[in-house]
């Protein structure tokens, strides 16, 4: 990978995070509830949450896990629920977090899973967001950065399984 790659650096993402977790702040109560989506939003989510922390909040952090593209660049377009929460989430204010909103239907499913749950609110956090993609319409709060059409990876996000480990985010090739 060359330099020509880089989406966003160390910095770039860090200072934006540092923004969204402000704006969270602001916006939702102390002890919200993460709800981080698996595997992609492990390392978003780490970093948000100390992020937030630092802003004097003090959120608790859940995880669930659907299923991911496999090895491709294209999602099969069937989520499939591969780990669920542990505990009860009812009356609890929720911030749902994804690595990268895409056609939309991974969040649209957790969604629709949280909602049926009694759940009080459900805010949706990506650290990057892809709208030209999208094929289901979900609500989106706060979104780190729009992106094209490209498919990236780093910062947790992996191309078949690679690049996860990157603390910057690069952009592998054109999705499609
Ligand atoms: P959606 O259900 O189509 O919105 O897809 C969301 C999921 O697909 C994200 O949580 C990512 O895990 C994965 N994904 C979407 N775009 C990319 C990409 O450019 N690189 C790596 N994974 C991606
Ligand atoms: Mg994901």
């Amino acid at each position: 990978m060359t330099d020509t790659n880089l989406l966003f650096s160390e910095e770039h993402i860090a200072r934006r995070i540092d923004e969204l977790a402000g704006e969270i702040a602001k916006g939702m109560p102390r002890d919200v509830l993460i709800v981080g989506l698996l595997k992609g939003s492990f390392v978003f989510v780490a970093d948000l949450m100390r992020a937030l922390h630092r802003r004097g909040a003090a959120p608790r952090i859940e995880f669930m896990r659907l299923s991911s593209y496999g090895l491709e660049m294209a999602s099969s377009g069937e989520v499939h629920l591969l780990g669920d929460i542990p505990t009860d989430i009812s009356g609890r204010e929720i911030l749902l977090v994804d690595d990268i909103v895409d056609t939309g239907r991974s969040l649209a499913y957790a969604i629709a899973l949280l909602k049926q749950r009694g759940v009080l609110g459900i805010r949706t956090c990506a650290l990057l967001d892809k709208p030209s993609r999208r094929e289901v319409e979900v609500p989106m709060d706060f979104v780190g950065f729009t992106i094209e059409d490209v498919f990236v990876a780093g910062y947790g996000i992996d191309y078949a399984e690679r690049y996860r480990d990157l603390p910057h985010i690069i952009v592998v090739g054109q999705a499609e």
